[in-house]
């Protein structure tokens, strides 16, 4: 599943995932936690060279949660789920996420997270790029304002400052980065069943892929 920033895909990999009986990967995470490590370690991250070098350093492990249904990115043992929702990992990972060694070394891993099949796979280029023989493909959409508005309302509920036009123009830039790189940028897969959310609650678009599954099931 692939689809741009804020659009809902990991609540909705989630209840796919839950509902199928597979493993949820966030593959967005393993560029963030490289992000945020580089960030601490103070290594320039537009000096390729160091963060591929910093990246293979790294002992990159994938731990299921209590629950047992998502797959969580641990790097040298530590898990990493508050540390990269940090607003600067978030405006830094597209630098880390166009470097090409980078790339290169996660994809090798995402794949074999998932080359046994029974997976639910979120990120830019999971259907284009990493899986291109996956067995379904979704591509989820969802208008800039409806994207913002949820965003916004998350930082509200969660007690936290927000301003509606700064996470525009954030997530705004965070697109255009994703989908302006060089190595697999984001884009719809041609033959990935297309869902725009912008009027849909994430549940009702959960129940639509599962739907689209059952029917095309072989
Ligand atoms: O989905 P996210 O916002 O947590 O992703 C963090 C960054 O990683 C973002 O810049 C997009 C990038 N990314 C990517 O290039 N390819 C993926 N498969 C997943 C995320």
């Amino acid at each position: 599943m692939d689809g741009p920033a804020g659009v809902g895909k990991s609540t909705v990999g989630h209840l796919v995932g839950k509902a199928l009986g597979y493993h949820f990967i966030n593959t967005g995470e393993m560029y963030r936690a490289l992000t945020w490590k580089a960030l601490e370690a103070s290594v320039d991250l537009n000096d390729e060279k160091k963060v591929l070098a910093l990246a293979k350093r790294l002992r990159w492990e994938f731990r299921l949660t209590e629950e047992g249904t998502t797959l969580r990115t641990y790097i040298d043992g530590q898990g990493v789920s508050a540390q990269i929702r940090d607003e600067r990992v978030s405006r830094s990972s597209s630098l880390v996420a166009a470097n090409p060694g980078v790339r290169q070394l996660l994809c090798r891993l995402q794949r074999r997270l998932g080359n046994d099949g029974g997976i639910v796979m979120e990120g830019r280029d999971i259907a284009t790029n990493v899986f291109p023989d996956a067995n379904f493909k979704i591509y989820l959409d969802a208008s800039i304002e409806e994207r913002a508005r949820r965003r916004y309302r998350q930082l509200k509920a969660a007690g936290q400052a927000a301003n509606r036009r700064k996470i525009r123009e954030a997530i705004l830039t965070r697109d255009l980065n994703d989908i302006k790189r060089k190595i697999n940028p984001l884009s719809q897969a041609p033959d990935a069943l297309v869902i725009d959310s912008t009027q849909l609650t994430l549940r009702q678009v959960s129940r639509k892929i599962l739907r689209h599954i059952k029917q095309h099931a072989r």
